[in-house]
């Protein structure tokens, strides 16, 4: 419940960063309790609606993640896109950072993606969190900025593309780039079930907002980058 700010009007967003919590972890307790044919039936539905979308459609390079703590599950996405010659790709965490730091001028946050290529013939081992990754050698996985297209998972969006994730902000250290650029690639989709769909998330500064959120429903054109954010990325006279 939010509690009524003492001067009125719009409680500020530190109201909500409080409630953040119980937040998840009532969306979180929701989708795991789909059952298996729910689960199937979404994946399906899913997987039709991401294929009408040009940006897929005109995508290459495509990540994706392995499913886990009832998300809507994008594994029919990955088997049609690699049965159409697209490339696929899911975040790694546990060897994303010890990758980077090999690198001597690269010094990512602690929690940023790398993406390793998943083939017909992946062997996959669970990092950390307890999810699926597949394995590549280190000097093999990419960074966001090379990939077109990022399906993201989340826990709670709304209209306007704010995401809620699990906690971690993995995303948003690994696309943090985003901020300055919000027209360079990778197209940001996030994929969901319905009921994650909440009125309202106030997005924190390190917040990166979604272009699109797919759910087996329907397709969620989120609202035009701001203005100050579209003029930044791009300068007065370049088009
Ligand atoms: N750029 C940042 N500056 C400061 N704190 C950050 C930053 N990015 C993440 N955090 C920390 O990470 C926590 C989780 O971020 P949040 O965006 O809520 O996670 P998620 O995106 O997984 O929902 C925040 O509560 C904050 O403490
Ligand atoms: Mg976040």
């Amino acid at each position: 419940m939010i509690q009524p700010h003492p001067i009125g009007g719009e409680p500020p967003p530190t109201n909500f960063r409080r409630r953040k919590p119980e937040l998840r972890k009532r969306l979180r307790q929701q989708r795991n309790a789909l059952s298996p044919a729910q689960q199937a039936q979404a994946a399906i539905a899913l997987a039709e609606r991401i294929k009408t979308l040009p940006a897929f459609q005109h995508s290459q390079s495509i990540a994706l993640y392995m499913v886990n703590d009832g998300e809507i599950d994008p594994g029919k996405v990955l088997a049609w896109s690699l049965a159409h010659g697209k490339r696929c790709y899911a975040p790694v965490v546990a060897r994303a950072r010890a990758a980077a730091l090999s690198k001597p001028r690269c010094q990512p946050h602690k929690n940023s993606l790398r993406f390793a290529e998943i083939t017909a013939h992946s062997k996959f081992q669970r990092n950390q969190l307890g999810i699926a990754e597949p394995l590549v050698a280190a000097d093999e996985l990419l960074a966001a900025e090379q990939l077109d297209l990022i399906l993201l998972p989340l826990v709670g969006f709304d209209g306007h593309g704010n995401r809620l994730g699990m906690g971690g902000s993995f995303y948003d250290a690994t696309l943090a780039f985003k901020k300055a650029a919000p027209h360079r690639r990778p197209q940001l989709v996030g994929l969901a079930h319905e009921m994650q769909r909440v009125e309202k998330i106030d997005a924190e500064n390190w917040d990166i907002p979604l272009a699109t959120v797919v759910t087996e429903q329907r397709i969620y054109h989120c609202a035009e980058l701001p203005t100050s954010q579209a003029a930044r990325a791009r300068p007065p006279g370049v088009n």
